[in-house]
């Protein structure tokens, strides 16, 4: 059986392009046929509102959302899980604004535990769980999606640089005491405009700052089209029409055969050890 893979997409910066990247290649993946399940771990909405079917372009209609879930134990994952998306292939957690008060008054352990319990028999019903993360430093949420993943990938704005990257790292390292197969599996070059100058210093920054961390070859232009989906509350395949964004599907490809390698060293590891 084909194992399922948990990504999240976070990031300390607010704006670096987790919700653009993540509905985009959940999107991607879904078209190839995968069953995917998006759970939007920010009260903002957005990846909610991009996935959700144009008569519901409101994420605060949802309900039971991520609130619900976070509060009440007897609400199950299938109660919450919404179906009717932009794509059969894809299921959406929706979230809004009312799971940041919820964040809040919650302790965060018991909220994790609680939450775990219900959502983990069930992602393995997809073959691909994506959370889209909001830039919190220690909250809830980007606590509960790095508790769940595998592998986290890091969307880095271009124009900005490498803000907070060391401490998103020193966080993944802390969290691998809570869950051993958590892994960062390597950040997107986002807004990126190779002919400028700051982009070439960006790409040397990171190599000799973070030389163990794998920057992925592709990369995402800065792009209308792109922004103007997610206005419109829409992926750009939806808006464009047959036509994938080639930056969105190659990035799919690459992250695919990035995580295959990482399973495959994973694997070989086990049979070295036992
Ligand atoms: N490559 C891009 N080209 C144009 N606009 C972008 C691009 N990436 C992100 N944006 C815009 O920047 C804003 C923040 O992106 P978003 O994906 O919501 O970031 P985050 O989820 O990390 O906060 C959005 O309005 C989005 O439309
Ligand atoms: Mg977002």
């Amino acid at each position: 059986m084909k194992k399922s893979i948990c990504l999240s997409f976070l990031g300390l910066k607010g704006g670096s392009g987790k919700t653009i990247i993540s509905t985009n290649i959940a999107y991607v993946l879904a078209s190839a046929g995968n069953k995917v399940l998006v759970i939007d771990a920010d009260p903002q909405g957005n990846a909610t509102l991009t996935l959700s079917p144009k008569n519901k372009k409101d994420p605060g209609l949802f309900y039971p959302a991520m609130n619900e879930f976070l509060l009440d134990r007897g609400i199950g994952a299938l109660d919450v899980i919404v179906t009717d998306t932009i794509d059969q292939n894809i299921h959406l957690l929706p979230n809004n604004l009312r799971a940041a008060q919820a964040a809040l008054r919650i302790e965060p352990l018991v909220a994790i535990g609680q939450v775990m319990k219900r959502l983990q028999p069930i992602m393995q019903n997809y073959d691909y769980v994506i959370f889209d993360g909001r830039p919190e430093d220690a909250g809830l949420f980007i606590n509960l999606a790095m508790i769940c993943s595998d592998y986290v990938i890091v969307p880095i704005d271009g124009t900005y640089g490498a803000s907070s990257l060391s401490a998103l790292l020193d966080l993944i390292d802390d969290m691998k005491n809570w869950n051993a197969k958590l892994e960062l599996l390597g950040v997107v070059l986002n807004h990126w405009m190779p002919q400028r100058i700051q982009a070439k210093q960006l790409k040397e920054y990171l190599k000799a700052q973070y030389p163990e961390v794998y920057v992925f070859n592709q990369t995402i232009p800065t792009s209308e089209q792109i922004r103007r989906t997610q206005v419109m509350g829409r992926t750009l395949p939806v808006v464009i029409g047959e036509s994938i964004s080639p930056s969105f599907k190659k990035l799919a490809k690459e992250i695919i055969k990035t995580i295959e390698s990482r399973e495959k060293e994973k694997n070989d590891q086990n049979t070295y050890l036992y």
